[in-house]
């Protein structure tokens, strides 16, 4: 009796090992950083700078924003950084209701500076770390950078966004690394994907097609989709239907239903699409009645052809009615 309790006791020790040793050493799922250069043509350049300012916005976290004006628009120097976020701070200027940062976490500026940037990192590591969230060390990337929406970056495009950051004038801002507390820093761990083929570039023959791609890396699904609680999945019946909460400025806001649905973008056409975004090409102050987390600003650069593919795109998505909301 005591000689099969003793067993199993044995056997259960043997699997937590196990089981502690995988999640230490096995976690997170990666690839190695691949060893290549990103071309630096003056188009590869120009094409990453639209994609970093206008399309996928990623001075919205990686530098400071003028919350006196309508949607934030982003304080140059571009990529310049943020101050490190922790539980008490609201996330990044706005707060998605509910989520905090479960410890401290510093965002590096997307210049090549040495320290606070990523001025010692290979082209391959980079790449890495914004499609696959690995970091040089080998750990996972906090998932509030959106790399599970990145993935979907085409190999030319993501390529483009490296070699506009290799040439930002370095910036030195605030940066001590991360300090996720347990459990959410080991649950992390698991949020890394590796990808196992080579991501094309979506054709642009149609449009709605291609809509679809910039409306992933632009993050209109991340901000417009009810995410699940405690998941990275985005509730399918909700995609793109709008419903959450904001808290900018002390203020709610409540992000729009774009489906086709009347109660959506349902009234609006695509040339008022386009204008909507257009008019926000010159920043707005602010109104009283409150501000909001989209970066209208940023986003008012995209060609018409882009925002159009967007619509396109929303479009055929299929109506959710949100009216009784
Ligand atoms: C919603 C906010 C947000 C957006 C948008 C965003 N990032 Fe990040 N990014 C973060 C945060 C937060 C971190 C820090 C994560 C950590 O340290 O674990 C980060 C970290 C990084 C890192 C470094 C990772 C490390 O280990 O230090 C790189 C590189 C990066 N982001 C590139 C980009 C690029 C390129 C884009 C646009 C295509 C982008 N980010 C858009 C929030 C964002
Ligand atoms: C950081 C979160 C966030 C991101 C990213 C974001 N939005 Fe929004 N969006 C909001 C919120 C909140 C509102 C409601 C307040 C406002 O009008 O700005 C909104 C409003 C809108 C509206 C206005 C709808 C109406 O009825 O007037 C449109 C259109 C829109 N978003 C489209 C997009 C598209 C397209 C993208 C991607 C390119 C996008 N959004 C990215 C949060 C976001």
């Amino acid at each position: 009796m005591i000689k099969s309790l003793l067993a199993s006791f044995y056997a259960i020790l043997v699997m937590v090992i196990c089981l502690v040793l995988y999640l230490y050493l096995g976690l997170p799922r990666q690839n190695l950083a691949a060893d290549i250069q990103v071309s630096q043509t003056p188009e590869q350049v120009e094409r990453g700078r639209y994609l970093v300012e206008h399309v996928a916005a990623c001075d919205d976290c990686h530098s400071k924003r003028d919350w006196n004006f309508y949607g934030g628009p982003v304080i140059p120097p571009l990529g310049a950084g943020h101050e490190c976020l922790s539980r008490e701070e609201k996330i990044i200027g706005v707060r998605v209701q509910d989520d905090t940062i479960p410890g401290v976490l510093c965002i590096r500026n997307l210049t090549p500076d040495k320290r606070s940037g990523v001025g010692r990192w290979t082209d391959g590591e980079l790449l890495r770390a914004i499609r696959e969230g690995v970091d040089p060390n080998g750990h996972a990337v906090f998932p509030v950078m959106p790399y599970s929406v990145y993935k979907r970056f085409s190999d030319e495009d993501v390529s483009a966004v490296v070699a506009y950051m290799r040439q930002l004038p370095p910036v030195s801002s605030e940066w001590f690394g991360r300090g996720i507390e347990f459990p959410m820093g080991l649950l992390s761990q698991f949020w890394p994907e590796p990808l196992m083929w080579p991501i094309i570039k979506p054709d642009i023959v149609s449009s709605a097609q291609y809509g679809s791609y910039l409306a992933a890396i632009g993050r209109c699904e991340h901000c417009h989709t009810v995410r699940r609680k405690f998941g990275r999945n985005l509730a399918p019946e909700g995609r793109f239907a709008g419903g959450v909460v904001f808290e900018v400025n002390g203020q709610e806001v409540v992000s729009s239903n774009l489906t086709p649905h009347e109660s959506g973008l349902g009234n609006m056409s695509r040339a008022e699409f386009i204008a909507k975004f257009k008019s926000f090409s010159q920043p707005q102050k602010s109104p009283p009645e409150g501000n909001t987390p989209m970066n209208w600003t940023a986003y008012s650069g995209m060609t018409e052809t882009d925002l159009g593919a967007i619509y396109d795109y929303l479009q055929t998505r299929r109506p959710v009615d949100t009216s009784s909301k």
